[in-house]
């Protein structure tokens, strides 16, 4: 039994089948990507796990308890955090304004910009704030506003947010894009790192290959919305399936 279990997941947008009887379970403790070719319904998938979409049929369970027909917010209280493919962050708020909102929303049980002005002079906060965009190599960049940072730093503020949450489950959907090579490397290394430090499961959607297998124990290939393979980076490199799925595309593993 895996910390999140999604079963039977159908997903229509119209007359189109995002998703089609999904079945996934990802492990506690481990690194599990999903791979697909564009359009294949990986950000279909993640929506649903997270309450941004409802899935027409089948279930979704987090440590045993349904997140389906919670709020976001309330996945979030469950463990559950995530960076989705476009960046959510706040851009009129700086860096820093930006990474108070998860860090005061973990101890005070809520997200509410409210709480940045209520409890601001709070110590521990700021240190935890800080501490987390140290780690992501953005501290210079705190009195930054949102809106002027690169994609790749965006991404990187978003991965910190989450992680001041203390996750059990992180979902990253696409967390390097936009990143060039050295950001990509040092996210991996932090990755691997906050990995070895706590006990988190990742669960990361991803079409830059070196990501994949540089973090992934367990690899989930999906198209046209159905999962079409799963199995250990090894196996998957070369598999037919691979192929199969991204055949027509660029994309080799
Ligand atoms: N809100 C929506 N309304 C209608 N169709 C949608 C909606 N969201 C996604 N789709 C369609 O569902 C299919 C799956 O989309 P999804 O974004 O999940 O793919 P993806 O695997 O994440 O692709 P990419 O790698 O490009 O991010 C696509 O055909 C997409 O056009
Ligand atoms: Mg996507």
């Amino acid at each position: 039994m895996g910390i999140l279990e999604v079963k039977n997941v159908n997903k229509r947008f119209g007359g189109l089948q995002a998703l089609g009887n999904v079945n996934l379970s990802i492990a506690e403790n481990t690194v599990h990507a999903i791979i697909g070719p564009n359009g294949a319904g990986k950000s279909t998938l993640l929506n649903c796990l997270v309450g941004k979409l409802i899935p027409d049929t089948g279930s979704v369970m987090f440590d045993g308890q349904s997140v389906l027909g919670r709020k976001p917010y309330e996945i979030n209280q469950m463990g559950i955090s995530r960076v989705f493919q476009t960046p959510e962050i706040f851009g009129d708020l700086t860096v820093m304004e930006n990474m108070l909102i998860p860090c005061f929303a973990k101890r005070d049980g809520a997200f509410s910009l409210h709480a940045i002005g209520s409890v601001a002079s709070e110590k521990d906060v700021f240190e935890k704030a800080k501490q987390m965009l140290s780690d992501m190599k953005l501290y210079d960049k705190r009195e930054m506003h949102a809106s002027s940072m690169s994609r790749g730093d965006k991404r990187r503020l978003e991965i910190a947010m989450c992680l001041s949450q203390e996750p059990r489950l992180l979902l990253l959907d696409e967390p390097t894009a936009g990143m060039a090579r050295a950001d990509t490397n040092n996210t991996i290394d932090l990755l691997k790192q906050i990995k070895e430090e706590r006990d988190i499961t990742i669960a990361i959607i991803e079409h830059d290959m070196h990501v994949v297998f540089s973090l992934a124990e367990r690899i989930t290939v999906l198209a046209q919305g159905t999962p079409l393979v799963e199995d250990t980076p090894d196996n998957i490199k070369g598999h037919p399936k691979v192929k199969e799925a991204y055949l027509g595309e660029t994309q080799t593993v």
